[in-house]
């Protein structure tokens, strides 16, 4: 998506090889535009693939996720990050560790909002290691549900996440990917 990727090299600071700052429209500010172009790239290549929701991870994915949902005319259901295990038995839960944040949480999904008839479009901000969207995929998935793709705005394409979701079969579709950053560098796949 070209108008993400000049926001990223306009606005976007590399703080590390690692970590890439956004703050100005996607993490912190969030830009309601960019974000609806957003949604109209995510509809166009899921549209035909029977999506039935969209489940994203709070906080930063939720814009990207409803102006997505809005355009595909479908629920967005937003997945909790609880700091410990609820044990009501109403709600799904997985253990995800971050390794950017060196800790762990729970992945946390009603069982209202999800049924096994549900085909479900995972959108998140950022793919790193890929930790957060496995952990969605195993909550849709221990729902009996299915995973019918995941929508990514920025993958670090040098990090282990594209390649894991890939090998396991999952249809991830990015719309910035990034190969390499570094001091005054911001570098996409090409
Ligand atoms: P993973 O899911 O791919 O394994 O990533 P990881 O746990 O390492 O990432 C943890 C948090 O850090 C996530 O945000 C993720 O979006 C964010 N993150 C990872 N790499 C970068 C980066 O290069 N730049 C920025 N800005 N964020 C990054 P989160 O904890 O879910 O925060 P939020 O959604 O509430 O903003």
């Amino acid at each position: 998506m070209e108008k993400l990727k000049k926001c990223i090299l306009e606005e976007g600071r590399a703080l590390s090889e690692t970590v890439l700052k956004v703050d100005s429209f996607l993490n912190h500010q969030v830009d309601p535009d960019l974000m609806y172009e957003m949604g109209t790239y995510f509809k166009k290549y899921f549209e035909k693939h029977g999506i039935t929701k969209i489940f994203t991870i709070e906080s930063s994915g939720i814009a990207p996720a409803v102006m997505t949902a809005m355009q595909m005319n479908l629920p967005m259901v937003t997945l909790k990050k609880q700091t410990s295990k609820i044990l009501t038995g109403d709600v799904y839960q997985t253990t995800v560790h971050s390794f950017t944040k060196g800790s762990d949480y729970e992945l946390t999904l009603s069982k209202k909002y999800i049924t096994e008839e549900d085909n479900i479009l995972v959108i998140d901000d950022f793919l790193a290691n890929g930790e957060a969207a496995l952990g969605a995929v195993r909550l849709v998935e221990g729902a009996g549900a299915k995973v019918a793709g995941i929508g990514i705005i920025i993958e670090k394409s040098f990090q282990p996440g594209r390649k894991m979701l890939d090998e396991k079969g999952y249809d991830v579709y990015s719309l910035a990917r990034i190969n390499k950053l570094g001091k005054d560098l911001i570098e996409f796949v090409k």
